[in-house]
């Protein structure tokens, strides 16, 4: 059964408050209404949480202190709070016994990983314990797979209305991008590569679109993956292979499974980056294989991370943050032969200044406004769909709306 809530429970919870992003949040959250919602943060650390306090002049913001690895100490925060907002990653590292506990006491909970053999591992192992909880586990909302995700489902909808059919077919291209990674990204990046390299089952469960999808789901398209530099006939534009399309593209195909196939059981969906020349296609897509190679063996990577990429804790400077932006378009094939565009777009760098807000409305959004959804496994797009789209205009600078 559940744990009972203490009474004086907080809306959300900042568990890695002192991570890059979390220190982030913690500005972003300070400077909303307080009055609006209840908060508290925690980490492993507690000098350094006490001094991201006094930084921030919040003194009497409560703190807590949990080790990942520490079920007991990880329970206790459930019981303070409704959701829970994790960043605390590489999540396959770090972040599976804060899922089985917020699964086994009914406590809702967001995330940031794109990680898509740990999100499979929790879905085959808690789905069910959370189902029986009603904990409501809402993993990559962040940059990915929140822009992506909520993209499709606007695009789906207003085919709809327009048509009264889903669009059979979508193609996300990255029009403009401007931002750097951190070293969390780059360790869970790595990660991934590290597991891959040594697994071989896990390499060919990767390159499933569906495997998000569970055992019995209707999808059977052959969705396609782009491996290079490429000229889109159709729209007229050379694409370069988008790293991120790994996660996102396995959450879309989720999310039209969880919303009882809305966007259609032969739908097709693709990511990729945009460019305006052949050469620049080709040199980023192969600058991309080289590095993906280096890092898929084991000395170059150990190489990379030790003196070259950016180490856990380190990431873009304040003034990259606040230069960076993202502006994502949807080509949506409609029954009616029409093809219409949405796009989404976000005023900072997409993986922390803009992930950071919208995080924090997806854990305000749980904790407010979606008291009708019931516990499981979901997407953002499927439990926190509208809600969440109004949010992210209203305080967070992302914006979606059709050209
Ligand atoms: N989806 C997206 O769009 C997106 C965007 C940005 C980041 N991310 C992901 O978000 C995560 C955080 O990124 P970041 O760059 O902010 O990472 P980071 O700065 O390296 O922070 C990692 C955090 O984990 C904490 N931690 C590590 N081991 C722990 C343990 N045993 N117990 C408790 N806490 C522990 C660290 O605590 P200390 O502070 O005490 O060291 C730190 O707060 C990464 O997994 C990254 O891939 C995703």
């Amino acid at each position: 059964m559940p744990a009972a809530k203490q009474p004086d429970s907080f809306d959300i919870l900042l568990y890695g408050a002192t991570s890059f992003v979390g220190k982030i949040m913690v500005e972003y959250l300070s400077g909303l209404p307080q009055n609006e919602f209840s908060w508290a943060i925690a980490g492993r650390d507690e000098q350094k949480l006490i001094a991201l306090k006094a930084q921030h002049n919040l003194t009497e913001l409560p703190h807590f202190i949990a080790d990942a690895s520490d079920e007991t100490a990880l329970t206790a925060l459930c019981e303070k709070t409704n959701v829970i907002i994790s960043t605390v990653g590489p999540y396959a590292l770090y972040g599976e016994t804060l899922v089985k506990v917020c699964a086994q006491t009914g406590t809702d909970y967001c995330d940031l990983t794109g990680e898509p053999q740990w999100i499979k591992a929790m879905l085959d192992k808690y789905e069910d314990e959370a189902k029986h909880s009603g904990a409501r586990i809402i993993h990559c909302s962040g940059f990915d797979s929140i822009p992506s995700d909520l993209g499709v489902y606007f695009s789906q909808k207003l085919a709809i209305e327009k048509t009264g059919k889903p669009a059979s077919q979508i193609k996300m291209r990255v029009y403009k991008l401007k931002g750097a990674a951190s070293g969390g990204t780059i360790a869970s990046m790595l990660n991934v590569l590290k597991e891959a390299g040594e697994d071989a089952s896990l390499r060919k469960l990767l390159v499933n679109p569906y495997v998000l999808c569970g055992p019995e789901h209707p999808f059977h398209q052959r969705q396609k993956n782009h491996k290079k530099a490429e000229y889109d006939s159709e729209l007229g534009i050379w694409t370069m292979p988008f790293v991120m399309a790994a996660i996102n593209e396995r959450i879309v195909h989720r999310s039209n499974k969880l919303l009882s196939s809305l966007y259609g059981q032969d739908f097709k969906y693709d990511e990729a980056m945009s460019s305006k020349t052949a050469s620049k296609a080709w040199i980023t897509t192969l600058g991309l294989g080289a590095f993906v190679g280096a890092a898929s063996f084991s000395p170059l990577r150990n190489l990379l991370a030790d003196h070259i990429l950016p180490k856990p804790g380190e990431g873009p400077s304040r003034e990259e943050q606040e230069n960076g932006m993202f502006d994502m378009r949807f080509y949506a094939q409609l029954s009616n032969g029409e093809m219409q565009t949405v796009k989404v777009t976000g005023d900072k760098d997409p993986g922390y200044g803009s992930t950071a807000k919208m995080l924090s409305q997806a854990a305000l959004c749980l904790a407010k406004d979606i008291s009708d959804v019931k516990g499981g496994f979901w997407t953002p797009a499927s439990a926190l769909g509208d809600a969440l789209i109004e949010r992210l205009g209203k305080h967070a600078g992302v914006f979606i709306k059709e050209l």
